[in-house]
């Protein structure tokens, strides 16, 4: 699908207004409620979009300069937010035959070498990011490599896009091959650099990016912990309790913790701007230590299905009132497409004997996982003064998702059909800031 070069690209000031069928959250829908108050549907209404911001919302349609796009007929929704994944993996995505630590020695790290070279860096940051949009993520949550040079690479193409990105370079120190280990000093003079220039630019903020702690020596835990500590509007992103092997390891390396995700609270790595991927080995006392931080587990269903890491009990982390956002995980997951992933979501919870509704996932992905990053005056909705990232998708394009379509009853079974059936083919638009900048050919 190409990317846009429109003139909407080149004005962001110019007054758009889409019309369609409009979707989006306005609280937090309850667990399993299929007539969910918090659901705001508008069909047949027009988005009105100036300065790059959402400005109202109306049924009639707009009188004056406005540049109409007419999608009547289809679905618009908050541009998708994927809060853990990994640009320099669209290398290994679909590797054959390995659960977490071997895959992450066989495929991952090999290729995470090759992003020393500016080169590589650049063309991967770009391929990445068009590839986000491509699938209907306008923000996101990133891993780079442990070379600084892929975080600036990472940094300038979300710039350049205007879109709201978060990223960092990950820091590993040990258990890591020659050339992705970095070391306590020279890690934290690339994190300040990266903060300095890149963290409240524009719409950029940095995490700071501890890839597990296996991979991280204690002294450069501490001095992550002591970044976290100098400034609350930093986030921390890391991967925690995702596969028995790893536990284990985890265990032997710091017997003092009570347990994995310990290591990181002791390390003041746990707080309400932390992102921990996955949390699928975790337990009642580690589930109430997340809610009292307020960090949120970036749920990655189709990566934890691919690398057979298990199933992760999304009810009872709601229960325990944790955040819970959607994440892509690639390339541990296997598509980018957040549409894709909520459909993975779901069938991780039917085999633990759970449903999960398309409203609970939609806003996960939306609503949720901006409220959880504390973005939610920015992105994740369609109320007025949040900056316009818009998707414009197509209920169905292909016969059988058509018929379907027409048999539905009710807007959840509409929904939920669409969210299990729907992918990248479906979208029409990606629009950031109020710029079109991804458009389906003839769209
Ligand atoms: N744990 C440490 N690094 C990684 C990674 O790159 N992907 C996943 N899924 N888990 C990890
Ligand atoms: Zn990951």
């Amino acid at each position: 699908m190409p990317s846009v070069q429109s003139e909407d690209s080149s004005n962001a000031a110019a007054p758009v207004a889409l019309r369609g069928d409009l979707l989006d959250f306005t609280g937090t829908p309850d667990w399993g409620d299929v007539d969910s108050p918090a659901v705001r549907f508008r069909p047949d209404h027009w988005l009105l979009i100036k300065g790059g911001r959402v400005c109202g919302v109306q049924a009639e349609q707009p009188q004056g300069s406005w540049k109409l796009h007419d999608h009547r007929g289809r679905l618009i929704m908050p541009g998708f937010i994927d809060t853990h994944v990994h640009m320099p993996q669209l290398d290994v995505i679909a590797s054959y035959g390995t659960e977490l630590l071997d895959w992450l020695n066989t495929y991952t790290f090999p290729a995470e070498t090759r992003f020393a070279d500016p080169a590589r860096s650049h063309a991967g940051a770009e391929l990445f990011v068009e590839a986000l949009l491509a699938n209907g993520t306008t923000s996101a949550v990133v891993f780079a490599t442990t070379h600084k040079v892929s975080a600036d690479a990472l940094f300038t193409a979300a710039q350049q896009r205007g879109m709201r990105l978060i990223t960092g370079k990950v820091l590993q120190d040990r258990h890591s091959p020659d050339g992705l280990r970095d070391d306590v000093l020279q890690a934290e003079r690339g994190c300040i650099d990266l903060i300095d220039r890149w963290h409240g630019t524009d719409r950029l903020s940095y995490a700071v990016t501890v890839r597990f702690a296996p991979t991280s020596t204690p002294e450069q835990l501490a001095m992550a912990g002591a970044l976290c500590a100098a400034d609350a509007t930093l986030y921390m992103q890391t991967h925690v309790a995702e596969n028995r092997a790893e536990v284990e390891w985890v265990k032997q390396l710091f017997p003092e913790a009570r347990s994995y995700l310990d290591v990181y609270a002791r390390n003041r790595l746990l707080h309400a701007r932390s992102v921990l991927a996955h949390g699928i080995w975790i337990d009642d006392a580690d589930r109430a230590a997340l809610q009292r931080s307020g960090a949120q587990i970036a749920h990655s269903p189709s990566s934890n299905l691919f690398l057979g890491s298990g199933l992760f009990d999304w009810r009872a982390a709601s229960g325990a009132g944790v955040a819970v956002s959607l994440a892509s995980d690639v390339g541990g997951g296997t598509s980018l497409s957040p549409i894709k992933t909520m459909g993975d979501a779901y069938k991780v919870q039917a085999m633990a004997g759970q449903r999960l509704t398309a409203w609970r996932a939609l806003h996960a992905a939306t609503l949720g996982s901006a409220q959880a990053l504390q973005l939610d005056d920015e992105i994740g909705s369609f109320e007025t003064g949040r900056m316009a990232d818009v998707c414009v998708w197509d209920w169905a394009v292909d016969p059988v998702a058509k018929r379907r379509m027409e048999v539905a009853r009710g807007l959840h079974e509409r929904a939920f059909a669409w969210m299990t059936l729907a992918d990248d083919r479906n979208l029409v638009q990606t629009w950031v800031a109020g710029v079109l900048r991804h458009g389906r050919a003839g769209a």
